[in-house]
């Protein structure tokens, strides 16, 4: 396992974190992807929402090749445009994410109404290289950008009530087609406890590959909270609320026996109808096995001290 720790930005370069060779190779790797991503950027609206220019570049990494841009963003799950792995690329094209509004409320000393550029403070941008791992056992490497949530979160002064934090999408099924169908009891929500929400890994991403965040991938903002399954990390977030209770979460109200409210990655743990043992890295032929945690074991582990994880899945 090759995780880097999280240090403090301001003191930490990509020198520090990764070998020269493969600094040299990634480099040039995102180069390509670049072009890459500019040429497909072209051809859909996307709203630069945010200018994301001078976000500092990989606090957190991982050695292992990005996942191409190109399936990062043609191979998705985001059933508000359609429930197959292509229809989000295909349909989230028109998406209109300006003028995007997200309602902060509950325990919490601040609660508020703001818009994107209130919400996310341009000097916190980093860039992340995460794995996401999906609960149908497929992976990718993705860089992200966002900002730490805790760093959000911090702002609205949560109170000692707080103990969860609950996220719900946009529901709008004229500019959601996939909402004009119950496949889902939306809004899609998602809830983490305070302390995961709180962890430094926890990111609100606003952006990948360097571009402001592609519509199939959950513009203008998602979460993304790398050592769970990837149906924790909530696409074109519009309500954020600090609970007492543990909030409701889209996959487990779908099927409580299949999603609970942690999906920590585990591989000691099946899904009912599969091996969460071993993963396929998209663009890979052999499986690799899964990491405990998605291989932020180190890092995440003391969050689940002395829990059962085969009850607490
Ligand atoms: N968020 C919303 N609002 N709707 C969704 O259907 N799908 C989830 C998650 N977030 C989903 C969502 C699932 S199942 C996964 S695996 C990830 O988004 C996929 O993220 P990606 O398409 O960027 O890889």
């Amino acid at each position: 396992m090759r995780v880097i720790k999280i240090r403090k930005a301001s003191d930490c370069r990509e020198q520090d974190v990764t070998p020269e060779a493969i600094y040299r190779q990634r480099r040039a790797f995102m180069k390509g992807s670049m072009l890459g991503a500019g040429l497909l950027l072209g051809s859909s609206p996307l709203q630069a929402a945010l200018n994301i220019t001078g976000y500092r570049e990989k606090v957190v990494t991982v050695d292992e090749e990005i996942t191409p841009f190109k399936d990062a963003t043609r191979y998705n799950n985001f059933y508000e445009f359609g429930t197959g792995k292509s229809d989000p690329a295909r349909n989230a094209g028109e998406f209109d994410t300006s003028d995007w509004k997200v309602t902060v409320s509950g325990e919490c000393a601040k609660p508020g109404v703001l818009s994107l550029e209130d919400l996310i403070d341009n000097k916190d941008l980093e860039e992340r290289i995460y794995r996401l791992r999906c609960v149908e056992a497929w992976s990718m490497v993705i860089p992200w950008i966002g900002v730490p949530l805790a760093t959000l979160l911090k702002r609205f002064e949560p109170t000692s009530k707080a103990k969860y934090v609950a996220f719900r999408t946009l529901v709008d099924p004229e500019r959601m087609p996939g909402q004009k169908r119950a496949v889902l009891d939306w809004p899609y929500r998602e809830g983490l406890r305070i302390d995961e929400a709180m962890h430094p890994l926890t990111l609100i991403a606003v952006g990948m590959y360097g571009k402001p965040m592609p519509n199939q991938n959950g513009a203008p903002l998602r979460l993304v909270v790398p050592w769970k399954y990837g149906f924790k990390s909530i696409k074109s977030i519009v309500a954020i609320e600090f609970t007492e209770q543990q909030p409701q979460t889209t996959w487990n109200m779908q099927n409580p026996r299949e999603y609970g409210f942690y999906s920590n990655v585990n591989p000691k743990v099946s899904h009912p109808r599969w091996s969460q043992a071993r993963e396929r890295r998209i663009g890979e032929f052999f499986k690799r096995k899964t990491l405990m945690f998605n291989g932020y074991e180190d890092e995440v582990a003391s969050l689940y001290a002395g829990m059962d994880l085969k009850k607490y899945f």
